[in-house]
């Protein structure tokens, strides 16, 4: 068993960096480990216009600790009233590399999102023309359907007809989280991509909810099954593929979390590459990590691989029961069991 792991310096392609105290708080523990990460737009109101996303962008950088070398990629929030201009304009000035689809009501942020993607189809177009592409947060929000089957539905009511439709739209399917994702996005083309989350990759619900119930183990798409979590394992652990690291670690100050309607979202930045070391040693695949953190995304995005290597070491360390967070604190997740690997730059 090797004691050390090291890779090519690694991107996030899915991450939640907030804004203000709270932008200021998680970035660094962002920056230390990844070259770059795809930005998500959900803020409070959302980054719906290209200048917003630039003034985003700029509040980003001046939040980075001195001297460190992270690029933001930043994207848009659909909405139902986005010009189809406003996304060609987008497209055309390369400051964006995706735009965010959130089916309305679907998660934390997303009530200026999208009701029907029937509504959205001219903006689509202009996307797929224009090599834009659509990053999803892939559940319907019908009340009728289950939490749990939410994006299986969402795969066979929306997004499969959407890409038979637009075969030229490329899309990223945002952390999957069954072994029905894994078959759609193995039986479409290389029009689709997906990321997947260390803590899908390491957790399911009895995590969440046997014996007790553990707040910062709740987030959506909420975990699933044991047999889904070992059809993403399978997935993230083929080597070159269309499966990349996208974190989704999305922080809440732990008064948000652990109180009676907490919000969905678990921060894992603190130890992203950590947890995706120990996921990938559970399957003996630490050799296959690489791919999936430093080379499938940049080859789907068609961005190049960054320079420069990071190093993991087999070494157990507990993170503190809480990160500064503004004027609250952040619990991050797996407080509660010692890390099995330690970044170590
Ligand atoms: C995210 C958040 O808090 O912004 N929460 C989550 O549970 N993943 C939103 C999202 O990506 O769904
Ligand atoms: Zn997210």
């Amino acid at each position: 068993m090797p004691d050390a792991l090291t890779l090519p310096r690694p991107d996030d392609w899915h991450l939640h960096l907030r804004d203000g105290a709270a932008l200021a708080a998680v970035l660094p523990h962002t920056a230390r480990q990844f070259a770059r990460a795809v930005v998500m737009p959900n803020l409070s109101p959302p980054v719906v216009r290209l200048a917003d996303a630039r003034a985003y962008q700029a509040r980003i950088e001046a939040a980075l600790p001195p001297g460190a070398a992270f690029q933001p990629l930043m994207t848009l929030y659909l909405t139902e009233a986005t010009p189809p201009e406003a996304l060609i304009e987008a497209a055309e000035s390369g400051a964006v590399v995706g735009v965010k689809l959130y089916p309305a009501g679907a998660t934390t942020n997303s009530d200026s999102g999208v009701r029907e993607v029937s509504a959205v189809l001219p903006q689509l177009e202009v996307m797929a023309a224009a090599g834009l592409p659509l990053l999803v947060h892939g559940e319907v929000t019908d009340p009728a359907v289950d939490i749990f089957d939410r994006e299986a539905v969402f795969l066979e009511r929306t997004l499969g007809p959407l890409l038979e439709r637009l075969p030229t739209l490329r899309v990223v399917l945002e952390h999957i989280t069954t072994a029905a994702a894994v078959r759609f996005v193995d039986a479409a083309g290389p029009q689709l991509g997906a990321t997947i989350t260390a803590h899908h990759l390491l957790a399911t619900r009895n995590d969440m909810l046997v014996g007790a119930i553990r707040p910062h183990y709740f987030c959506l798409p909420v975990l699933k099954r044991a047999r889904d979590r070992e059809a993403l394992l399978e997935a993230a652990a083929r080597g070159p593929s269309r499966y990349f690291l996208g974190t989704d670690s999305a922080p809440h100050a732990v008064d948000k979390k652990e109180c009676p309607a907490g919000c969905a979202g678990s921060f894992t930045a603190h130890a992203a590459l950590e947890l995706y070391a120990e996921a990938f040693d559970e399957v003996g695949a630490l050799d296959r990590l690489a791919d999936f953190a430093s080379r499938n995304g940049p080859r789907w995005y068609g961005l190049p691989e960054n320079d420069g290597e990071v190093t993991l070491l087999r070494e157990e360390w507990a993170p503190p029961a809480a990160y500064p967070f503004g004027a609250g604190a952040l619990r991050p997740w797996r407080h509660d069991k010692p890390l099995r690997w330690r970044f170590v730059g």
